[in-house]
């Protein structure tokens, strides 16, 4: 049988609705900025989470073996990654930011040095700045080749700084890079040889380019498996981002045993429906994610065309992530490309000083654009875009 994709969302549907991509903007700007996909959801998912409303079962979740979320997350990594996390090392958690924020409050102390590459997911630099630790931003590099770590001056930075925690983004967002085996491998050696615990956000690993294969950082075979908490959830790959639910893979004891000590309910409880969710994804929803990266790829194709003909603004086309991360410092809007493309294009793209916001980097000149949207709304975009530079 044949499968058919239901049809995009359109966007007077997306208007409509409460995701703030689309409704935290006025209505005749183009949104581009929130890591949500205009591409729909897997039926599975919309059938799993409608059969369990007509079930009533929205009571306390509770399963007297495994919590299925974390068993699926298991066989999924073993199938897809080749790596099998303890189930009993897993917990669920309603997001990747509060799992951040649960690893610093037990993996550090207030004034404890945090490491991780910049540019990152801003919400990661207001957090740790809240919790009263210092940001140790580690510069990713860009030259004609892409983006690379110097892991001369990684090394320089965790003898000086001696962070309490590293925090890992790999694929990387906003720049769109995989970190290769052996970058991992040092970044690995390095942690190991500080016995720094380092927190892993995987929640990019299904969104990978040209056949490339995401690498768990806990599968390394150099030791740190044991200073290693892995973050994901389904919400990126399977456009679920409001479902709420997350997994941690604890292979740090201590950080394992002080999650133990805490109170039992201070974590709150991702539903049973946000769970069966994330299963159904997990498990049943491979071809929507093979038919939704096939968009992906070609508007990622697309953007690579287009960044072509202005070879003015600094690009790299991404390995993973539906996101291009932009330098327009060398066009006529450097100063704020973001803001300037919002006021006289009427979209919205996500300001590149966000990403260093709270540290001495300045990614000012950068915008970063979610392509995850319908060929022909990313054609209206670029076009867009193409006239304020043409100003
Ligand atoms: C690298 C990265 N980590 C975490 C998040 C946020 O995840 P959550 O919504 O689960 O907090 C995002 C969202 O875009 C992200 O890109």
């Amino acid at each position: 049988m044949t499968e058919t994709r239901t049809p995009f969302p359109d966007p007077a549907r997306l208007r409509d609705g409460h995701g703030a991509k689309w409704t935290a903007v006025d209505d005749d700007v183009i949104p581009a900025w929130v890591a949500d996909m205009d591409l729909g959801v897997p039926e599975q998912v919309k059938n799993k989470i409608e059969c369990t409303l007509r079930r009533g079962d929205l009571g306390y979740p509770f399963w007297r073996a495994v919590d299925p979320v974390v068993q699926a997350f298991s066989d999924r990594m073993r199938d897809q990654y080749g790596w099998e996390p303890e189930t009993g090392d897993t917990r669920v958690f309603s997001d990747l930011i509060q799992i951040l924020q649960v690893v610093i409050e037990y993996a550090t102390q207030p004034g404890d040095a945090v490491a991780l590459h910049v540019p990152t997911y801003p919400p990661f630099l207001a957090a740790i700045e809240r919790a009263g630790r210092r940001i140790i931003p580690l510069p990713l590099d860009r030259d004609d080749n892409g983006w690379s770590i110097d892991i001369e001056r990684h090394r320089q930075i965790f003898r000086d700084e001696r962070p309490g925690l590293f925090i890992l983004v790999n694929p990387h967002n906003p720049t769109g890079k995989i970190f290769r085996r052996d970058e991992l491998t040092a970044l690995a050696d390095l942690a190991v040889s500080h016995n720094v615990p380092v927190l892993s956000d995987e929640i990019h690993a299904d969104l990978t380019f040209d056949g490339r294969r995401h690498i768990p950082f806990a599968s390394l075979d150099s030791g740190v498996a044991d200073l290693v908490i892995t973050a994901t959830s389904a919400t990126k790959a399977f456009n679920l981002a409001g479902i709420r639910c997350a997994v941690a893979h604890i292979g740090h004891s201590a950080v394992a045993d002080a999650l133990d000590r805490a109170p039992l309910d201070f974590f709150g409880t991702p539903s049973i429906m946000s769970r069966l969710a994330t299963v159904a994804a997990w498990r049943e929803s491979a071809a929507w994610q093979r038919r939704t990266m096939e968009v992906l790829e070609r508007n990622r194709r697309r953007i690579t065309d287009w960044a072509q003909t202005h070879p003015e603004i600094g690009y790299v086309e991404p390995e993973a992530t539906y996101l291009s991360w932009l330098d327009f410092s060398e066009t006529t809007i450097g100063r704020d490309p973001a803001g300037i493309i919002l006021e006289k294009g009427r979209v919205q793209l996500s300001p590149g000083e966000d990403f260093t916001q709270l540290t001495d980097l300045d990614t000012s000149s950068y915008a970063r654009l979610n392509f995850a949207t319908t060929p022909d709304n990313l054609d209206t975009v670029l076009s867009r875009i193409d006239k304020v530079l043409d100003c």
